[in-house]
């Protein structure tokens, strides 16, 4: 495919066929993932392949956790665990919201669920000082994560970066076995998607491109 068709059209798959993902496939698509770029070229990634049901349950079941929070937020018009505005819903708001089933079953129906995590003790998380969340340490795994979900689409494949289980990371990590400075930053369910999506929303560049300094001409 033309590179700038695979950027343009590789979505968030959440619904998969019967079909086996081999581990020989899994081992291309990370082969070549293995590309991407991390600070200093540490390659701190490590990834934990899943096909055990009651691991992938246990998964979802963790996702669905803050996916109540996300969704509570979500209803009440919010931009959902963001760190600059504290919630507005209460605790029992949260309590009795439903996690979307979307949210959490791609994990325990997809064939194979990967687990990605990044090793600490090799990022170098520049912003760690600085008076707000870290995004830094993420910019060392995250290419890493979407050269895989580009790869998976290469093979005919797809799947989803997803993030909820990590509020409950002590617990995965207790559940694979991860040392503590091993953090779990993606829960990737990957599988043949059901159907492809080719028309994803987005905004367009003069919505986010500025001239200059902030609030600048947009770059249109
Ligand atoms: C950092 C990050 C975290 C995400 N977390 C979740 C998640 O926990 N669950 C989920 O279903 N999708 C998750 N997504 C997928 C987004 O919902 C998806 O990228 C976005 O809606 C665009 O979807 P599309 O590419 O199909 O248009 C996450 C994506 C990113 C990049």
């Amino acid at each position: 495919m033309e590179l700038y068709d695979v950027m343009r059209t590789t979505f968030s798959a959440r619904e998969f066929t019967a079909d086996p993902v081999p581990d020989s496939v899994l081992v291309t698509i990370l082969d070549n993932a293995r590309f991407a770029p991390s600070g200093g070229n540490r390659q701190g990634w490590k990834v934990v392949v899943v096909r055990e049901q009651k691991t992938k349950d246990e998964l979802a079941r963790l996702s669905g956790i803050a996916a109540k929070r996300y969704a509570a937020q979500a209803a009440n018009g919010e931009s959902p665990w963001n760190t600059i505005d504290p919630p507005r819903v209460d605790a029992a708001t949260i309590e009795k919201t439903q996690a979307p089933a979307r949210l959490t079953e791609p994990i325990s129906k997809a064939p194979v669920v990967l687990v990605l995590c990044v090793d600490l003790k090799v990022v170098a998380s520049i912003d760690q000082d600085l008076k707000r969340v870290g995004v830094i340490s993420g910019a060392s795994i995250y290419p890493f994560a979407w050269n895989v979900l580009m790869g998976a689409r290469h093979e005919g494949y797809g799947g989803t970066i997803t993030t909820l289980a990590t509020a409950q990371e002590p617990k995965i990590q207790e559940l694979l076995g991860l040392p503590a400075h091993v953090a779990v930053c993606a829960v990737m369910p990957l599988g043949r998607p059901v159907q492809r999506l080719t028309r994803l929303k987005r905004k367009p560049v003069g919505d986010f491109a500025m001239r200059e300094r902030w609030g600048g001409p947009p770059l249109a």
